[in-house]
Order: structure tokens, then C-alpha cells, then sequence
């Protein structure tokens, strides 16, 4: 039976209206994988911070230290405002109570809950001291850039103070390297400090707040005055964010983590007694900075450390590789061609988990599919130490 001309358009009008709709479902199914993918991106971020306002609710113990034992088994203990307190300790505090020992206690009754571990000078344990770092440029890949900027705003004012004062210029007090965890800042700030002949003393923000707490800025005061002493000296400072996040800035932020932050500030101002010290801050949260930090006179220079480019990633493989025995058929430029995104760290964790696989099979010598496995591994089973960076990739 012959079609007429009118079914025909019947046809066509079924034929467009199908195919708009096969075009509508391809545009919905597009927009289902991208809510899906946020979706995913969301849970991780809410997780993150459930995880953050848990550990901000813990409730704090109050330190103080012992200075009196009475016969009925109260102590007076005061705490570092010199405020006194007559109080007890709780029933499984076995530990006996002696003046000069350190003790902790619950916020509300101020039962001693825990005696601190006897520590002559617990100072010595909240920083690290070293002489002379023994890293070296030589040890870290890429970052040549970053490393010439050190070197004008850290190495050239400690090695060479005339030549600023000859030129009226005033270098900067405090650098600051803010990048993605793993990158080599710590490294960086080692291997100034090797090259500048400088004492490293280190110390992290985030102990600061967490494990000295009411100490917080006596010791970033010690850490200033050991410095001046020991000149040429870097002082490194990890995880500046616990200390100087502008979360704290406001009224009802922390009392004591304001107090070791204005410390810090004032250390850093007066900048006349600074001649022959550095301070090199490091965070991964650059935006939760407080803008006080930032100030000229303070981390007036801010150096951003990024994840290494193919270039660097090749360098960074032959430094880790190093004493590995490979075989001929191992390419770096094709394992830097494959590692796309990784961090220095990662990419010695790759360094590592090759020589493993090539142990576990008895071979002598390290092969090209070793480092492909390696890297699978690392990009399937993220441990702690990796960075967040992948994850919200
Ligand atoms: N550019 C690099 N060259 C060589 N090794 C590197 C490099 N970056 C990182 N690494 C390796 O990763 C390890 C960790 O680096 P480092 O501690 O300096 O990172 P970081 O940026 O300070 O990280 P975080 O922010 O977690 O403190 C180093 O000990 C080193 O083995
Ligand atoms: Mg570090």
C-alpha cells in the first residue's frame, strides 16, 4: 500500500520527535554523572569537616603544674595564667602526686585526670634543633624557581647582610611555602638552612596548639631567643595554619591559640634584632591564613611549591632511584610521562613499593613493570600519606 504524503510526514514528525528525545535522555544521563561526580566531591568535604567539628568539640584538659601536696591528698596546682587551685585528683590517676610535676585536668571540676611524664626541659622535645641540615638542592628534583627565590629572600641575607645594607634594601623577615602535602617544603626549608650554613630549629604549629597547650607562646618566645643565640639561624615553622588561622582571629576564637599567634607577630616585628635569623613558615591551607600573618615585616614573601611538572617528576625519580639497581628496560621520562599529578613523596613511595615488587619476585635488578605496578598500587590504595589533592581530583 503506497504512503501517502500526509503519513509520510506523520513519520518524520514520530522520527524528530524520537530522536529529540534520545537527545534529551543523553543530556540528562550528563547531567546525572556530574551531579554524581559533586555528589561524591560533597560527601568527601562533609566527612572532612564532620571530622574537623568533632576534634574542635573534644573537650581540652587544663595544665598546671603541682605545687603543694596537702595530708588530706589535695594539691594546690597553678596553672600558667599563675591562677591557683585547690583541687583532688580523679580515682584512677595512679601516679603519685608530687610538687613540680605537671598534671592535667578536666575543664569543669578541675580533677587532675592525668600526671604528664616527667620531663626536665620538655622545651627540647617541642623543637627540633639542628646544627647544619644535611639535605642539599642536590637531593630535591624540579623546583628551580622556587629555589632561586630562597636563595634571594633567605640564603643571600643571611650569607651576605652587607650587600643589602650597602643597597639600603630591607630583605624580608619570614617566607612563607604553601603547596599540597608532600611537595618538599620541609626539604626546602632543610636545604636553606644547609646552604646558608644556618641552625635549623623547627617546630609545628599545629603541636603548638595540641600538645603544649598554655605554653604555646613561651615557647615560640624560647624558640626566638634560642635563635638569636645561635644565629645564623632559620626557624622553621610547620603547619602555620593551626597557629594562624583567622577562624581564631575572632572574639570568641581561642584565648591561648591568639596568644601564641600574637607572640609570634611580635617576634617577627621586632625585625632589628631579627639581622642573621629567618623564619620559613609552611602550610597546605594558604586560605585559612590570617591576613596579620601576611603583613610586610611578617611572611611578606610567599612562595607557592607545586606538584611537580613531567620535568621535575623525571628529577625527582632519578634522585629516589638513586643506589636502585635497574634494568635497561626502566625509562624515568616514561614513568614521569605515567605519574601525572603524583607529589614527591608519592613518587618515592613509588620509588620504594618497585624495589619491593622486584624483591618479592627474587629478581637482582628493578624492571620498567615493577614502577607501572608500583604506580598502579599507589594510585589504587591511598594511604594516610597521601595527599588530599588526589582524592578531589
Ligand atoms: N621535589 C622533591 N625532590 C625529591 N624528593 C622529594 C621532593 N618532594 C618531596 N620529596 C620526598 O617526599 C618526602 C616528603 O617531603 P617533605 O616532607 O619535604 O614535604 P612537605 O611539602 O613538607 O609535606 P607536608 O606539607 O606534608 O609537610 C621527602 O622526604 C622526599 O623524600
Ligand atoms: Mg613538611
Amino acid at each position: 500500500m503506497a504512503e501517502s504524503s500526509e503519513d509520510r510526514k506523520t513519520t518524520y514528525d514520530v522520527y524528530d520527535y524520537v530522536f529529540s528525545l534520545e537527545e534529551q535522555l543523553r543530556t540528562v544521563e550528563t547531567e546525572k554523572q556530574l551531579t554524581g561526580a559533586r555528589l561524591a566531591q560533597m560527601q568527601i568535604e562533609m566527612e572532612r569537616m564532620r571530622k574537623e567539628l568533632s576534634e574542635m568539640r573534644a573537650v581540652p584538659l587544663v595544665m598546671g603544674t603541682i605545687h603543694e601536696v596537702l595530708p588530706d591528698k589535695t594539691v594546690v596546682v597553678k596553672n600558667s595564667n599563675g591562677l591557683e587551685f585547690l583541687v583532688k585528683a580523679a580515682q584512677e590517676v595512679e601516679v603519685e602526686l608530687e610538687p613540680g610535676k605537671r598534671v592535667a585536668m578536666n575543664q569543669r571540676n578541675l580533677l587532675i585526670t592525668k600526671v604528664l611524664p616527667e620531663n626536665k626541659d620538655w622545651r627540647v622535645n617541642a623543637m627540633e634543633v639542628i646544627e647544619r641540615p644535611k639535605v642539599t638542592f642536590e637531593h630535591i628534583g624540579g623546583l628551580g624557581k622556587e629555589i632561586n627565590e630562597l636563595h634571594e629572600a633567605v640564603i643571600l641575607p643571611l650569607t651576605n647582610p652587607e650587600g643589602f645594607e650597602q643597597l639600603g634594601i630591607e630583605p624580608p623577615n619570614g617566607v612563607l611555602l604553601h603547596g599540597p602535602p608532600g611537595t618538599g617544603k620541609t626539604m626546602l626549608a632543610k636545604a636553606v638552612a644547609n646552604r646558608s650554613n644556618a641552625t635549623f630549629i623547627s617546630l609545628s604549629g599545629s603541636d603548638l596548639v595540641r600538645k603544649y597547650i598554655g605554653e604555646g607562646a613561651k615557647l615560640v618566645r624560647d624558640v626566638f631567643r634560642l635563635a638569636k643565640e645561635k644565629k645564623p639561624a632559620i626557624i622553621f615553622i610547620d603547619e602555620i595554619d593551626a597557629v594562624g588561622s583567622h577562624r581564631f582571629a575572632t572574639a570568641n576564637g581561642d584565648r591561648e591559640v591568639q596568644r601564641t599567634m600574637m607572640q609570634l607577630l611580635s617576634e617577627m616585628d621586632g625585625f632589628h634584632e631579627l639581622k642573621g635569623v629567618k623564619v620559613i613558615g609552611a602550610t597546605n591551607r594558604l586560605d585559612m591564613l590570617d591576613p596579620a600573618l601576611l603583613r610586610p615585616g611578617r611572611f611578606d614573601r610567599q612562595i607557592a611549591i607545586p606538584l611537580p611538572d613531567k620535568d621535575g617528576r623525571r628529577k625527582i625519580f632519578e634522585i629516589h632511584v638513586g643506589r636502585m639497581a635497574l634494568d635497561s628496560t626502566v625509562d624515568m621520562a616514561e614513568i614521569a610521562e605515567l605519574t601525572e599529578g603524583f607529589t614527591g613523596a608519592e613518587i618515592k613511595s613509588v620509588c620504594t613499593e618497585a624495589g619491593m615488587f622486584a624483591l618479592r619476585q627474587n629478581n637482582k635488578r628493578v624492571k620498567l613493570k615493577d614502577f607501572n605496578d608500583a604506580v598502579q598500587k599507589i594510585i589504587r590504595q591511598p594511604d594516610e600519606a597521601q595527599p588530599e589533592h588526589r582524592m578531589f581530583a
